[in-house]
């Protein structure tokens, strides 16, 4: 299928059970600065609404403010999740007429909301589980991020502006969809979004001696935006993916990972902001030398902080996870620095996934 143009992903709208409180964590833990807001006070009355924003990244949260928004049992069944990847595209209408004519089923039709900054457009698709794409378009739009939101007066939100960590962009999205529907939802993004699929890992490459799972990674066109998918693998034990579908109630956005130019400088200052990183034991460090080759980062450091590092023929990188964010075992984050190597990570998903075992053992849900 061709592809339908979509320049970048325009910002990423969670579900929270109190957007102002996530606002202050993704502030002052992830060092966004929150830049706009929707709600009573800018006549929204079903929902409030924060725009965080750091390097390219925009982060929208949104809660309801009654029982009577449409989205409110949300809540009950998924938690605090991702509910839109919104797509940054030069035709909102030929984009989501595109979609639907491929088969997506359309949730919100095109819309051109205007107000005194210029018109911004938007339409929705439905993905895995309650995951929505919005196509976009703020060409002609020039306020703060949508009509109903204004610029954050800081005297009002907070008196000083966030420190931000040195997060640039979003390298990829990662959902976890049920056993035997990856294929299925690999499919649908080539088929309703004419992505391609990039890289597939399968459980012997993705499994420890407990559990598995099986990853494909689509992308489109330009490379830019790119969607890995998971589904878990029968095992001994029950795999991280059945834990993410059993808590979030369904398919979902299981992690986020975002760049920065800078890994060890990054991490060290969300450490400081007491960020919940996994740990891998520290024997890793002892066998990466002869794993990796020579590499520019400080061993030692590395260590300290727990990034881990994986090689290909076009270079190296560096990543680290967080621990779930929200009180139930769903979303988390990666974050990511790439020296040349395009890949995920596959030589340190082992010790990833020991690592996320130990902390199932603890929940109890191994
Ligand atoms: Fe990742």
């Amino acid at each position: 299928m061709s592809d339908i143009p979509l320049r970048k992903i325009d910002h990423v709208r969670f579900f929270v059970g109190n957007a102002r409180q996530s606002a202050f964590f993704y502030r002052n833990a992830f060092g966004f600065d929150v830049v706009a807001y929707a709600g009573l006070e800018t006549k929204v009355r079903h929902e409030a609404g924060y725009v965080l924003k750091q390097g390219e990244i925009t982060f929208v949260l949104t809660s309801p403010l009654s029982e009577q928004h449409p989205e409110s049992k949300r809540l009950i069944t998924h938690g605090d999740g991702v509910m839109d990847i919104a797509l940054d595209v030069a035709d909102v209408r030929g984009a989501f007429a595109e979609a639907v004519r491929r088969g997506a089923k359309p949730l919100r039709e095109p819309e051109a909301l205007e107000d005194e900054h210029g018109v911004f457009e938007a339409a929705t698709i439905l993905a895995y589980g309650d995951t929505s794409h919005t196509f976009i378009n703020r060409d002609r739009y020039r306020g703060a991020f949508a009509p109903g939101y204004k610029p954050i007066d800081p005297e009002r939100y907070q008196d000083k502006t966030a420190k931000p960590v040195g997060l640039a962009a979003i390298d990829h999205i990662v959902g976890n969809v049920e056993e035997g529907k990856m294929n299925e939802w690999v499919e649908w993004y080539s088929k309703i979004l004419g992505f391609s699929q990039l890289v597939s890992f399968d459980d012997k490459d993705i499994s420890t001696e407990y559990s598995a799972l099986m990853s494909k990674v689509v992308q489109n066109g330009t490379g830019r935006i790119k969607f890995p998918i998971n589904e878990p693998a029968k095992a001994k034990r029950r795999s991280q993916i059945d834990e993410y579908l059993q808590y979030y109630g369904g398919p979902g956005v299981q992690h986020i990972a975002l760049i920065t130019g800078d890994i060890v400088k990054t991490v060290r200052a969300m450490r400081a902001n007491d960020v919940s990183f996994l740990r891998v034991p520290k024997s890793y460090y002892d066998a990466l030398t002869d794993r990796v080759g020579t590499i520019k980062e400080d061993l030692a450091e590395l260590a300290d902080l727990g990034i881990l590092v994986d090689r290909d023929d076009e270079g190296y990188m560096l990543q680290i996870f967080t621990k779930p964010v929200a009180d139930r075992p769903t979303l988390f984050f990666e974050v990511i620095q790439r020296r040349g190597s395009k890949s995920f990570g596959k030589g340190n998903f082992k010790a990833l996934f020991e690592a996320i075992e130990r902390e199932q053992a603890i929940r109890g849900t191994l």
